[in-house]
């Protein structure tokens, strides 16, 4: 899809459709319109937010359809609405066959801009097409106009964004069978492209290395365990590690889920994804930091093989883990990891995982909980603060002493699980705490926001590509 900048007026676009958002107070492009409609266009129409009116143009301009975009008050809306309202209008044109398109983008309103506009076109229009046989009935957008006033740098940036979204939508919707830890690594590879350093340690290297977590939660696969190390230092001082957990299936192990529970567990691994993402879209932008990106990547599976309820596993830092239940498996292979992370030396560590279901209990598909420990307080506001930007929200969860007491164990240091059931997000991350030593850190738990079930604006139903605009606005902010 081609995006244009044109200057003029949207209503002499020669393409086949426009768009335009509309607050509650009048707008004079559809005033202009309605007017030359004779008053039949919009006929007591309101522009609520969350309205969408689609209709034809009668023939009064070149472009046959015009959809009008809703976005009530001005004072009311932001720039979430205007994503999730300007990917609906996209996705009613697509549905109308048009090919080129035009958007009219007001001026002088902050949250109405070019990056919200883009990502609303090319987030919205996203499809995981690939397994579809008959491509002919694939509708394609072919030209967007924008008639903004917006520089290309803006426009890039917003298209970068959107493009390494899109690229961990597209990994995190691959199906299990095609989603090796080999095509995990090669995805990391793709982004030598861009400058990262990509380096790989397989089974040897973590049993030379005395990773017996990951070794312990890939038992049970076939497909043998990784962990992907990517190095993007462009920038000065100590670098941040992000820490994505990657399982590529996660069944359970022996404490097997049930049906419902182990459909979308292909997603698992959108940490890992979110982690090769965001180095995607910062490598490509040029941002002026230090990143080091780790992945510990294997298939939580049954078999033969499989690690135990009550195994012990000695962990890369030298602790012990009891395994009361072999579905608590994301923390095991992040406890590998943050040590690792550790010994880079960073200035702080975020790790992202779809670590628990009682993440969705606690904030559904609305937010990502932020748990860190008191000390590492500005952490969390600079995340929260590029939540607020790129409407990839995440809230501030606590992690008490208690929920780090509850992980300790009865015979091994710890356990991967507390005895009482209450508060499994936060004791989670109490048990992820013992890893990380004095560094600053912050877990982000993506359980809820990493994929929907149902499409909800420009969000799709499946893989969201939550994190990577988060991070963009978090290391553009840290430069
Ligand atoms: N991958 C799951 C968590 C998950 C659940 C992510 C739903 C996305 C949607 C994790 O490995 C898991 O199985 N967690 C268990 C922990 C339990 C055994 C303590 C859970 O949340 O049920
Ligand atoms: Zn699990
Ligand atoms: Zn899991």
């Amino acid at each position: 899809m081609k995006i244009i900048v044109k200057k003029g007026d949207v209503l002499s676009y020669d393409g086949d459709a426009i768009i335009i958002p509309v607050f509650e107070q009048k707008s004079g492009v559809l005033d202009a319109l309605d007017k030359a409609c004779n008053n039949a266009l919009v006929q007591g129409w309101k522009a609520e937010s969350g309205k969408l009116l689609c209709t034809k143009t009668l023939g009064v301009i070149t472009p046959k359809h015009v959809v009008i975009v809703g976005l009530g008050a001005r004072d009311k809306a932001d720039s979430s609405l205007v994503k999730n309202m300007i990917a609906k209008a996209a996705q009613q044109c697509r549905s109308l066959d048009v090919k080129r398109v035009g958007v009219y983008v007001e001026p002088g309103v902050e949250y109405l801009n070019a990056t919200a506009v883009v990502l609303g076109l090319e987030l919205g229009l996203y499809e995981y097409g690939m397994y579809k046989t008959d491509k002919s009935k694939i509708k394609r957008i072919e030209e967007i106009a924008l008639y903004a006033k917006v520089g290309d740098k803006d426009i890039k940036e917003a298209r970068c964004i959107a493009r390494a979204t899109n690229f961990v939508k597209d990994l995190v919707n691959t199906p299990p069978l095609q989603k090796t830890t080999m095509v995990m690594e090669q995805w990391a590879r793709s982004l030598t492209a861009s400058g990262v350093d990509v380096q790989v340690w397989n089974k040897k290297e973590l049993e030379k290395h005395k990773m017996g977590g990951i070794l312990a939660v890939s038992r049970g696969a076939s497909d043998p365990p990784k962990l992907l190390i990517l190095k993007y230092l462009k920038g000065k001082g100590k670098p941040t590690v992000l820490v994505g957990k990657g399982i590529t299936f996660d069944t359970g192990g022996l404490n097997i889920k049930t049906g419902p529970h182990m459909k979308t567990m292909k997603m698992d691994m959108a940490g890992a994804a979110t982690v090769l993402g965001a180095l995607k879209a910062i490598s490509e932008l040029g941002l002026r930091v230090n990143i080091i990106g780790l992945v510990p990547t294997c298939e939580n599976a049954v078999s033969k093989d499989s690690y135990h309820p009550d195994d012990i596993v000695t962990t890369y830092s030298g602790k012990t883990v009891e395994i009361v239940n072999t579905d608590a498996e994301g923390r095991i292979i992040l406890a590998d990891a943050l040590s690792y992370a550790c010994q880079c030396k960073p200035k702080q560590i975020i790790d992202f995982a779809t670590l628990t279901g009682a993440m969705l209990v606690a904030l559904g598909h609305e937010a990502a909980g932020v748990f860190a420990k008191k000390k590492d307080r500005s952490l969390v506001d600079a995340l929260v603060d590029a939540a607020e930007i790129s409407t990839d929200r995440v809230w501030p969860m606590p992690l008490y002493d208690e929920y780090i007491e509850a992980m300790k164990g009865d015979i091994s240091d710890l356990k991967n699980l507390a005895d009482a059931r209450w508060a499994g997000s936060a004791t989670a991350a109490g048990f992820l705490s013992n890893f990380v030593e004095e560094n600053a850190w912050a877990h982000l738990d993506i359980a809820g926001t990493a994929y929907f079930d149902k499409s909800v604006g420009y969000r799709q139903k499946g893989a969201t590509g939550f994190g990577v605009h988060l991070m963009v606005e978090f290391f553009k902010n840290m430069q």
